[in-house]
């Protein structure tokens, strides 16, 4: 297959064609540019001029869509939210202010703002038939099976917001989605360890209300440390969205027939269960607490670059940022602060965490490797120092990616070129035989 510069009369391509010989036949197809990163070869009349299908596991080289809401450098270590770094937008936004971003393009006004804002908290609260919803699992379940549950379950409450080719059900169902994600995240941890549900309290902010939620009990009165608040604020924010990842994948793709989104929600959370998307910062914890002292880091260390020894670094390494984790950059920062602020700052994991990435970002293996520190190598150490169970962990990201799937999802649902994804196979079982009836085999 070739590149090359021509004219193209087409809108959205570039002025160069990509032109792929195959079986003696030659043809072109158009080249649309990127406003940053690669380009894509537009391939939709592949099957149809040639009778072949690209093969591509994993998605390695296949752009499944065009987006306008997240933009990844993983060379750079840059990560955008609708042209903004992530940096900026941690360090100077709330939740909320992001959600409207992520979901409309723009960070909102003062006025936009206040009436975003009203519109999230008004859908805060859970129908109270979801709490024997709760009531029917094990307490020991895991709350991610609850999350994909409950989740799911929403569509059955709201019947107003499944017609997903209305504007307006879809803008309702956003809201509910994002306002509810947090109430339902800590009514699973309540549930589990057999306190009461806590109504959300409209008047806080995302985080501080999710807190509230989480370690408020009604026999006496909670006050949400602003510290911590602010740090779960900046978490949320950097988890909410990370363009065409696994879980944000299956969302669109089944939102792509046309499925409800509270349905889809459920798809997602099932996706970013799995231990290679959102369950490493729980690798993480178990790793500093099996290092155990700093004097082990060494001994560690080496068995890690024993190829034989089959032992990751747990939370270094990213399949796109082949650079520091914008990320962790702010996460490393928000994580002495939590600390401090807690008394715990001579925590012996935060020690061993800070001496592991002392040592491996001067090491030849990570070095050479381009081996970083990612988001999940600090966010561990922050929950368990909140007092968040590990479980909860990946909940949390569930509730911080919530607004990053609705938002994908509404730009497929209003994308007219959005078609039905159905990905084709390269066919290797066996060829046509006889039957043989069950008498004979
Ligand atoms: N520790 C030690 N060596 C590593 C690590 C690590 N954490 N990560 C990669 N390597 C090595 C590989 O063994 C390989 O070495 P080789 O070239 O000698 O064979 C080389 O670095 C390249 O690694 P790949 O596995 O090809 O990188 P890939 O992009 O496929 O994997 C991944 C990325 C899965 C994240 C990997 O780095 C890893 O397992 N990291 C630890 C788990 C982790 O922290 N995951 C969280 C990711 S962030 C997120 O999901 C929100």
């Amino acid at each position: 297959m070739s590149i090359e510069n021509t004219s193209s009369a087409a809108p959205k391509a570039s002025s160069r064609t990509a032109t792929l010989t195959v079986d003696g036949k030659t043809v072109t197809f158009p080249v649309y540019d990127a406003v940053e990163g690669a380009s894509v070869m537009d391939i939709s009349k592949l099957y149809a001029e040639t009778g072949h299908f690209t093969y591509d596991p994993g998605f390695m080289s296949t752009a499944s869509c065009e987006s306008k809401i997240t933009y990844i450098d993983g060379d750079a270590g840059i990560l955008r939210y609708r042209g903004y770094d992530i940096d900026k937008l941690a360090d100077n936004c709330d939740f909320r202010e992001v959600a409207h971003l992520l979901l409309y393009g723009d960070l909102p006004s003062p006025v936009q703002k206040k009436a975003f804002d009203r519109r999230i908290t008004m859908h805060t609260m859970i129908h109270e038939q979801m709490h024997f919803l709760y009531r029917g699992f094990p307490r020991a379940s895991h709350p991610m099976a609850v999350m994909a549950g409950a989740a799911a379950s929403l569509a059955a409450f709201y019947h107003d917001s499944l017609d997903v080719n209305d504007p307006n059900q879809r803008e309702i169902a956003a809201f509910r989605l994002v306002a509810k994600m947090p109430t339902l995240a800590a009514m699973a941890y309540k549930y589990s360890v057999g306190q009461p549900f806590i109504y959300p309290q409209n008047e806080m902010g995302f985080a501080e209300n999710f807190l509230h939620m989480m370690f408020s009990t009604p026999c006496e009165k909670y006050t949400v440390n602003p510290v911590l608040a602010r740090a779960m604020e900046k978490i949320l924010i950097l988890h909410a969205d990370h363009e065409q990842n696994a879980s944000t994948s299956t969302v669109r793709l089944a939102g792509s027939s046309g499925a409800n989104p509270f349905a889809c929600m459920s798809a997602g959370i099932a996706s970013l269960w799995g231990p290679a998307h959102g369950g490493a910062n729980e690798a993480v914890i178990n790793m500093l607490r099996e290092i155990g002292d700093v004097s082990k880091i060494p001994e560690f260390i080496a068995k890690v670059k024993d190829k034989t020894s089959g032992v990751k670094l747990m939370g270094f390494g990213h399949r796109v940022y082949k650079n520091y984790d914008p990320r962790a950059t702010v996460l490393r920062q928000t994580c002495q602060e939590v600390l401090a602020e807690l008394g715990q700052i001579n925590e012996p994991l935060l020690k061993i965490a800070v001496e592991l990435e002392k040592i491996a970002l001067s090491d030849e293996y990570f070095v050479s490797r381009k081996l970083y520190p990612n988001v999940d190598f600090y966010s561990g150490i922050i929950y368990r120092a909140m007092g968040i169970p590990s479980k909860m962990f990946t909940v949390l990201f569930a509730v911080a990616r919530t607004v990053g799937w609705v938002a994908q999802w509404k730009e497929m649902m209003e994308d007219p070129k959005s078609k039905i994804g159905r990905p084709r196979q390269l066919f290797t079982g066996d060829a046509p035989r006889a039957f043989v009836p069950l008498s004979k085999r």
